[in-house]
């Protein structure tokens, strides 16, 4: 069943023997990174850190940081208590199948329905533990005692040249103006006082469409940020949802209970109510101010750009939350199995509007949207340059760099297999295309930001028709009754 709090998460955790205190004071300046970053470049992602004493600025923070809680395969999975992430594919597929969808929009209409059905949908409560203390920075007072501020989080700075200290796993509600409907993304927020931030909402992000109708109503956002509670809320922030398909609901499918909603003190917005903290606030029309510098997902530092301002309005909290954290940077780090569990959840997703599709891998050195291998059922001529061509159009596949496309007997997962096909399968100039498309905003290679090119290469055997005119040779391998007799006779 769905985890009632964060610490309840991080109790698991322990009880698994997946997680690591340390119980000296530790500097959430550069310091934590260090620890972090040697756990999660450790084989299978090393173990969860809860850090009892992190300080901050040399003083001791009022509460306990968890890091790297989803760096691995098997936390990944107790995240959403599952035991492997394969079955929530199982489960979406299930969905998907109950009555097949011809399109991918009806598909998602089915997925939909599918949530509503199994009872995922919220429900909405008058009080909860996220309200154990209080603060609203105006107005009414508050209740609890010794209120917090921005400052007194164990928020990172993670890296040396790092603009400052960023929240760097926080769950961002919003909602469309025009339809009411909710949004939940994950965008890191750079702490520039004790009540404002930065809002790093990417442009093609949904965050960023809704800041866009605000401004363009000319109203004042309302925005809410969550941090911890159960980690499907996490993992739903960061899952490629399609706009207008609520992560709440989602998450509530995944955990297998509804979301308790509570309504915010001081924003017309409802977070989760077992939440850990809740920073309330708003968005002002058109205050841009300058964010980053930031060690990113890329492996590089992002450069100083324009994004909104976030100020506070309250922070409500448990007496004993504990705060989340993650580090982003040279892979791998605990954001790659996030993204690998999405691309196996979403699997049946995209098998839906491309049967042909076995498989689909984001190697760790593509940090997402650079590199994405996959392999096919190959029936007829080009159709490696559909799946490349129906993949650009799909959500967030969009940013996708470079596309390799294999046969369905290579393992997609086996990065040197499918260099292998690559490198012996292609003939450069006739396997390959490039195409126009916007960009992933962190990518620092494009001439300009957020537009270049994307390459795909078709690394199948040729078909006729393919323009192909020689015999395709075949892989060498040994005869299945000799290997099998000569295995089961000499051991390792
Ligand atoms: C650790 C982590 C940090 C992220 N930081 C950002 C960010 O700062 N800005 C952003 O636009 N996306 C960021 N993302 C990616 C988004 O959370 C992701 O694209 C999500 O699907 C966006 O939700 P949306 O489609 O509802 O906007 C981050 C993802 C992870 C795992």
């Amino acid at each position: 069943m769905a985890y009632s709090s964060f610490a309840a998460f991080v109790t698991a955790l322990e009880n698994a023997g997946e997680l690591r205190r340390i119980k000296e004071p530790v500097a959430t300046e550069l310091e934590i990174t260090v620890l972090a970053d040697r756990e999660m470049k450790a084989p299978n992602g090393g173990k969860a850190l809860l850090f009892e004493q992190p300080t901050v600025a040399g003083r001791p923070s009022r509460f306990p940081l968890a890091i790297n809680t989803m760096g691995s395969r098997r936390r990944m999975a107790m995240s959403l208590q599952l035991d492997d992430i394969e079955q929530l594919a199982r489960e979406m597929e299930l969905i998907l199948k109950a009555k097949p969808p011809t399109t991918l929009k009806q598909g998602w209409e089915l997925l939909k329905q599918g949530l509503n059905l199994l009872h995922a949908k919220p429900a909405h409560v008058q009080d909860g533990p996220c309200k154990e203390v209080i603060h609203r920075f105006e107005g009414e007072p508050g209740r609890g005692h010794d209120f917090p501020t921005l400052l007194d989080l164990p928020i990172l700075q993670c890296w040396p040249h790092d603009g400052g200290r960023f929240i760097t796993f926080p769950n961002v509600h919003t909602k469309d103006p025009d339809t009411g409907e909710r949004n939940l993304g994950m965008y890191r927020m750079q702490v520039y006082d004790d009540r404002t931030t930065g809002m790093h909402w990417q442009v093609h992000k949904v965050g960023a469409r809704h800041g866009k109708r605000y401004y363009e109503r000319g109203e004042r956002m309302p925005v809410a940020v969550t941090l911890g509670g159960d980690p499907a809320y996490t993992f739903a922030a960061t899952a490629p949802l399609p706009d207008g398909l609520d992560e709440i609901l989602f998450a509530g499918f995944i955990r297998k209970k509804s979301v308790e909603l509570v309504k915010c003190e001081t924003v017309d917005l409802e977070v989760p109510a077992d939440v850990d903290i809740v920073l309330e606030g708003y968005v002002q029309p058109g205050e841009l101010r300058d964010e980053g510098p930031f060690g990113d997902h890329t492996g590089f530092y992002t450069p100083v750009d324009k994004y909104p301002v976030f100020h506070l309005t309250a922070i409500t909290h448990r007496k004993s939350a504990v705060y989340p954290a993650t580090i982003v940077g040279i892979p791998p780090m605990e954001d790659f199995y996030m993204g690998t569990a999405s691309v196996r959840v979403f699997l049946p997703v995209f098998r839906m509007n491309f049967p042909e599709i076995r498989d689909i891998a984001l190697p760790a050195e593509g940090v997402f949207h650079n590199l994405v291998f996959v392999s096919i059922k190959k029936q007829y001529p080009w159709q490696a340059y559909k799946i490349m061509h129906g993949l650009w159009g799909m959500g967030q596949m969009m940013f996708t760099k470079y596309i390799v496309v294999v046969d369905d007997d290579c393992d997609v997962h086996n990065t040197s297999e499918v260099l292998f096909r690559l490198c012996s399968n292609t003939d450069p100039q006739r396997d390959s295309t490039f195409v126009k498309s916007p960009c992933d905003s962190l990518d620092h290679a494009p001439t300009f930001p957020n537009i270049g090119t994307h390459m795909g290469f078709d690394a199948t055997r040729k078909l006729p028709g393919e323009g192909y005119h020689r015999t395709w040779p075949d892989l060498v391998k040994m005869d299945p009754a000799v290997l099998e007799r000569m295995l089961s006779r000499f051991p390792v």
